[in-house]
């Protein structure tokens, strides 16, 4: 038998009412840890944070907007008056709707994007790191995108946000690493988060473009992410984890790719 891994940690996840942050909070508190549901939409971060003590788990909700120092600074509060230190930071929130073409948009939707997804992570890390430096040391994960590296049409701001997530997470390992604050970063493929949005064509259209065959779940990042945050993860930092399905490795897009999987041998060809 493993040993729940986090047993006495404390994490801060950001979004995790819903989504990806919802399932990295709940894998870490299935491991033992005492998880801080931080979101935007407080009472589902209390729902979620009820829901895992009824389960024998340890967890607060706190309303949070991550884009606003004050309320970061409220949240790093609660945390400590809760459980006294924090040993996990993952950055999650994050907005990927509001998709214009560039030449529609304007000001506020350029900052709306990097407040939300980019100088937010400058302002919990800006909290929260010397507190680990203080207590010896700590752990950081901040989530990024395919988009810091290829572009989505009708999502130059968001993609730039992503760019800076990564950047950050660089540079953050350097600046941090003396302190034993490890920082990583986590890219997820194309993750269904709430499947009663789902359109079956659509989804299977989309599904033939990842490489493995499917969209990926909350549950297929929460694994490699909570992996970061573990022991076995001791000498990672600055790594960008990619979590897609194998999308951002493939050169052509299947609509023009001239060697396709039909063509691939079947199990009884293979030599
Ligand atoms: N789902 C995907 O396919 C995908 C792909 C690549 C990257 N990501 C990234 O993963 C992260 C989570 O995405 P998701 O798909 O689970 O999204 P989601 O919309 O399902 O959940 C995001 C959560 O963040 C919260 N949130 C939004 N703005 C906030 C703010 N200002 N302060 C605090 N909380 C806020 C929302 O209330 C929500 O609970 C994001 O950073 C996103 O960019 C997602």
């Amino acid at each position: 038998m493993m040993e729940p891994r986090f047993t006495g940690q404390v994490a801060i996840v950001t979004g995790s009412a819903h989504g990806i942050g919802e399932a990295i909070a709940r894998r870490f508190a299935s491991e033992g840890a005492a998880v801080v549901i931080a979101d935007l939409d407080e009472q589902s971060a209390v729902a979620t944070a009820q829901d895992i003590v009824a389960g024998g788990g340890q967890a607060i909700g706190v309303g949070v907007d991550v884009g606003k120092a004050e309320e970061v600074a409220a949240m790093v509060d609660r945390t400590i008056e809760a459980y006294g230190k924090i040993d996990v930071l993952v950055n999650n929130a994050g907005d990927v709707t509001i998709s214009k073409h560039f030449l529609t948009t304007d000001e506020a939707w350029w900052d709306h994007f990097l407040t939300t997804n980019l100088k937010s992570m400058y302002l919990t890390c800006r909290r929260v790191a010397p507190l680990m430096a203080k207590a010896g040391g700590g752990c950081i994960i901040n989530m990024s995108s395919g988009g810091a590296t290829k572009s989505h049409r009708g999502m130059v701001a968001y993609d730039a946000s992503k760019g800076g997530v990564e950047a950050l997470t660089r540079g953050l390992a350097l600046e941090l690493a003396p302190y034993g604050i490890r920082v990583n970063s986590v890219v997820p493929g194309l993750i269904v988060t709430r499947p009663e949005h789902a359109e079956p064509l659509a989804d299977e259209r989309r599904n033939q473009t990842v490489p493995l065959g499917r969209g990926g779940t909350p549950a297929d990042v929460a694994g490699p992410s909570v992996f970061l945050a573990s022991k076995d993860a001791a000498y990672m930092t600055g790594s960008t984890l990619v979590v897609d399905g194998g999308v951002l490795v493939q050169q052509r897009s299947p609509q023009v790719e001239i060697f396709p999987v039909s063509y691939y041998p079947a199990i009884e060809e293979i030599v």
